[in-house]
């Protein structure tokens, strides 16, 4: 059957948005559930950054059971194989090599001419496929490229053993209709047997379009991020073109395999993990994209939803945000609800799930289902890291100065501290810092907002810090906004400490010339 692969690169591409640092566990969190809803490739991440990089993603090839797990890499002979190390154990591997194409990176970043370039494909393709049946290789910078020396390039590519081509739109430079024309064109010149892959960037708020316009030209792989995260403005939101396909379909003549019931539960996860927002009006994802304002608008969508509403809700996930569990619900209606929410639990993740539950029972008498995805998945990001707060105790008022005492562990050993500050967040904030000794952090975006209905709402802290240059983000929810601000900046600083392991100060990009600098070959 003639069908869409959907090629996620949230783990690689996404995770190069500012801030947005996986570890290995965030890492394997995100693909067993991109797994579970039936995407076709997760590149799992660029082996050559560093040897813990390397083994995040042999850890996402133990879990994920369906996908193709790709990992990227450069044409040197030291990133394939630090490629296929990461990757030979996967149940279905795949090398995914790329040079650029485009004269302009030709001259600047690789200083090659063309002639060079296409040896460098036929040796670095050819060493891949020694290695991997699968390969993919990707023309970067392609569509700035001269047309014909992209084909050429490609066909090389084919010749030498590739069996996906990507076309990336590095720069997210290009038009709709321009691209189309690009992927036809490389489509008629490869044959029927080839796949051929749209990547593109947002920065002209284009990614979206351009990989519709792609699949209209022939592409038969989308490349993108949940949430549109990535790189600048980020890659094409998988949601919407999966969503676009699914309601258009006259106009493709070709679907996804991916279960959209589970689209609106993966874009909570990966808001979580990078503590990356979606905007309200986000497409298919955001808070409201369902919601109906305008008076008239209420009154059509209650005689009939086709009136305003070209989708049901529903088949990306939503629920109605009601009254779903109380104190008195067991076990099995929790794990059922968690179910339904694209949250499958086994035996020891529910046992830990129904202490979280009764704990926030015992502080919030209505439980929503944004209470209950914070629960699977919110909770457990602050845990497991060095870092992890034991105790805190605050004070503040209209008469008293505010100030915090926390104890932290850090890899097991109690520290504690006190400090005061303008507020109670500020001075919790700084006790964790001093008990932690991580040195200068700026806080440099800190929001915090209800996550569901009430004034005992659960508050949801979303922060970025910056020390020294590296940026880190951070994300927790709990009843108490202070509690929820002191766990966001332990995430945060878990996320720092797993930076600087992996990459010292400067975490890298798949920028050739910044990896190239840091001679991570
Ligand atoms: O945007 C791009 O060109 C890429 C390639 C490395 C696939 O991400
Ligand atoms: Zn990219």
């Amino acid at each position: 059957m003639d069908w869409v692969r959907i090629f996620d690169t949230t783990l690689r591409d996404g995770e190069q948005s500012p801030g947005a640092t996986m570890t290995p566990d965030e890492k394997i969190r995100l693909a067993r559930k991109l797994d579970g809803m039936g995407v076709d490739v997760i590149e799992a991440g660029f082996p050559a950054a560093s040897v813990g990089e390397l083994s995040s993603v042999q850890q996402v090839c133990a879990v994920v059971q369906h996908a193709k797990v790709a990992a990227l890499c450069r044409t040197r002979t030291g990133d394939i194989r630090a490629a296929w190390d990461a990757i030979k154990d996967a149940k279905h591997p795949r090398l995914h090599v790329f040079i650029a194409t485009s004269d302009i990176h030709l001259e600047h970043k690789l200083q090659m001419t063309r002639e060079q370039v296409l040896e460098e494909i036929r040796r670095g393709v050819s060493y891949c496929r020694e290695l991997c049946a699968d390969v993919e290789f990707s023309a970067e910078d392609a569509t700035r490229s001269d047309l014909d020396f992209l084909v050429t390039a490609l066909k090389v590519a084919v010749e030498c053993g590739a069996t996906t081509l990507n076309v990336p739109d590095t720069v997210g430079y290009t038009l709709p209709h321009e691209y189309e024309h690009t992927i036809r064109t490389i489509v008629n010149a490869v044959g029927p047997d080839i796949i051929v892959s749209s990547h593109c960037h947002d920065d002209l708020g284009l990614a979206v379009a351009n990989s519709l316009a792609a699949i209209r030209g022939g592409a038969r792989q989308v490349e993108g991020c949940m949430n549109g995260i990535g790189e600048r403005a980020g890659n094409a939101a998988l949601e919407e073109v999966i969503m676009a396909l699914k309601t258009r379909p006259t106009e493709f003549g070709v679907q996804s395999r991916v279960d959209t019931k589970q689209l609106v539960g993966i874009s909570r996860m990966v808001r979580d993990v990078t503590g990356i927002v979606v905007q309200p009006n986000k497409a298919i994802v955001g808070r409201n994209a369902f919601a109906h304002e305008a008076g008239i608008h209420q009154h059509g969508v209650l005689a009939s939803a086709r009136t305003y509403e070209i989708m049901d809700p529903v088949d990306v996930g939503w629920t109605t945000n009601q009254l779903v569990l109380g104190k008195h619900s067991g076990k099995h209606a929790l794990k059922a609800r968690l179910e339904s929410l694209g949250f499958p639990m086994d035996e020891a993740s529910m046992v830990e799930a129904f202490v979280r539950f009764k704990a926030l029972c015992d502080r919030k008498k209505e439980i929503y289902d944004e209470d209950l995805v914070a629960i699977a998945i919110g909770d457990k990001l602050v845990q497991g890291g060095k870092i992890e707060l034991e105790s805190i105790r605050f004070e503040s008022g209209t008469d008293v100065a505010a100030s915090a005492t926390v104890t932290v562990r850090v890899l097991g050993r109690a520290t504690r501290a006190m400090a005061t500050g303008d507020g109670p967040v500020n001075a919790a904030l700084e006790a964790i810092r001093m008990c932690t000794g991580v040195g200068d952090v700026v806080l440099e975006d800190y929001r915090i907002a209800a996550i569901s209905v009430g004034t005992d709402a659960q508050g949801q802290v979303n922060l970025r810090i910056n020390a020294e240059g590296v940026v880190a983000s951070g994300q927790a929810t709990h009843t108490d906004v202070v509690v929820a601000s002191a766990q966001a900046y332990i995430h945060a600083l878990n996320h720092l400490a797993f930076q600087r392991e992996r990459f010292g100060q400067n975490p890298p990009r798949v920028d050739s010339d910044v990896l190239a600098a840091r001679g991570a070959v």
